[in-house]
């Protein structure tokens, strides 16, 4: 038998694997597809405080390697969030991240406390690296004073496990993941998506709206983890790896750059199963390797 369980500060997962804020609805929204329960956690869509419609269509499209966004964190709001679709998580058996945004500084602050007694919540996730808004999101996560702000301001809120979801649209991520770890996070989550665009040469119009969006998918994986592999470098607290992981070796790779565990987003999209397959390919990959935790393979990369 292996244990694949990991601890996320007080968060203790069944195992490494968490889909992905924005990619995997609500909670329940592939329930046709996988059982949920043997998910080391599920990380639900930005909410803010107050519903939002997003940004007009076309806010998604295809690339050769991976998608673009520019959804605009279109939401119900934190009410009915609370009342409709929390409860419907109620009795399932996995970790359940619920990830903010604000407009400002304050309504991050506020947003924690609206939603923080839940105990259906097990960890709040806080989103300054969205960039697809005019205020918040990505503005914020690309200066260190102001994510520390945000992190300061929501840690008055909330004694619940607090994790900061870095953008890698900077010069140096490794400010933003300090600047959050000393204002008191207890996990970052690295990374957000790459600013992108594309154009249809046939119409001569960005294929987004927005004109730029958010790149996802494999595209982003090496990307992803030489910023994951960087935090790692000079954090005390845990990483989590997110951006373009699409097999149980993605992750495992991951696990070796040495975080804790990993979100798994576009994947989701294409092969609604395949969280659940990269749980069963860590499994399968310690048996064979006689690795008895897959706690056991963080940070486990040999230099040569
Ligand atoms: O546009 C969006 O809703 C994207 C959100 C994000 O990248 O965090």
């Amino acid at each position: 038998m292996v244990d694949l369980s990991v601890k996320i500060g007080s968060l203790r997962l069944k195992n490494p694997v968490l889909t992905a804020s924005g990619t995997f609805g609500y909670g329940r929204d592939y329930d046709e597809y996988l059982d949920i329960a043997q998910l080391g956690g599920i990380v639900t869509k930005t909410i803010t405080l107050n519903p939002r419609e997003g940004n007009p269509m076309p806010r998604i499209a295809e690339t050769p390697a991976g998608m673009l966004n520019s959804i605009g964190l279109s939401n119900v709001g934190a009410d009915r969030y609370l009342s409709d679709k929390l409860p419907a998580l109620k009795n399932v058996d996995t970790v359940v991240i619920a990830n903010v945004a604000g407009d400002t500084i304050e309504e991050y602050g506020e947003i924690v406390s609206r939603i923080q007694d839940q105990s259906r919540i097990d960890g709040i996730e806080i989103n300054v690296s969205c960039p697809n808004v005019k205020q918040g999101g990505l503005a914020f996560g690309t200066n260190p004073d102001i994510t520390a702000e945000v992190v300061r301001i929501s840690r008055l809120e909330t004694e619940k496990p607090l994790i900061v979801k870095l953008t890698p649209n900077v010069t140096d991520i490794t400010e933003i993941a300090l600047a959050a770890q000393e204002s008191g996070a207890d996990a970052v989550s690295c990374m957000n998506t790459l600013v992108g665009m594309g154009i249809d040469i046939s119409t001569r119009k960005p294929l987004l709206h927005h004109i730029l969006g958010g790149l996802s998918g494999p595209s982003i994986k090496p990307v992803a983890l030489a910023k994951a592999y960087q935090i790692v470098q000079v954090l005390d607290i845990p990483v989590i790896g997110i951006g373009g992981i699409m097999t149980w070796e993605d992750a495992v790779e991951f696990l070796l750059a040495g975080v804790t565990a990993v979100q798994v987003g576009t994947l989701s999209f294409v092969d609604p199963y395949g969280s659940i397959a990269i749980i069963e390919g860590l499994r399968l990959y310690c048996q064979k390797n006689g690795i008895s935790k897959v706690e056991n393979l963080i940070g486990g990369m040999i230099q040569s």
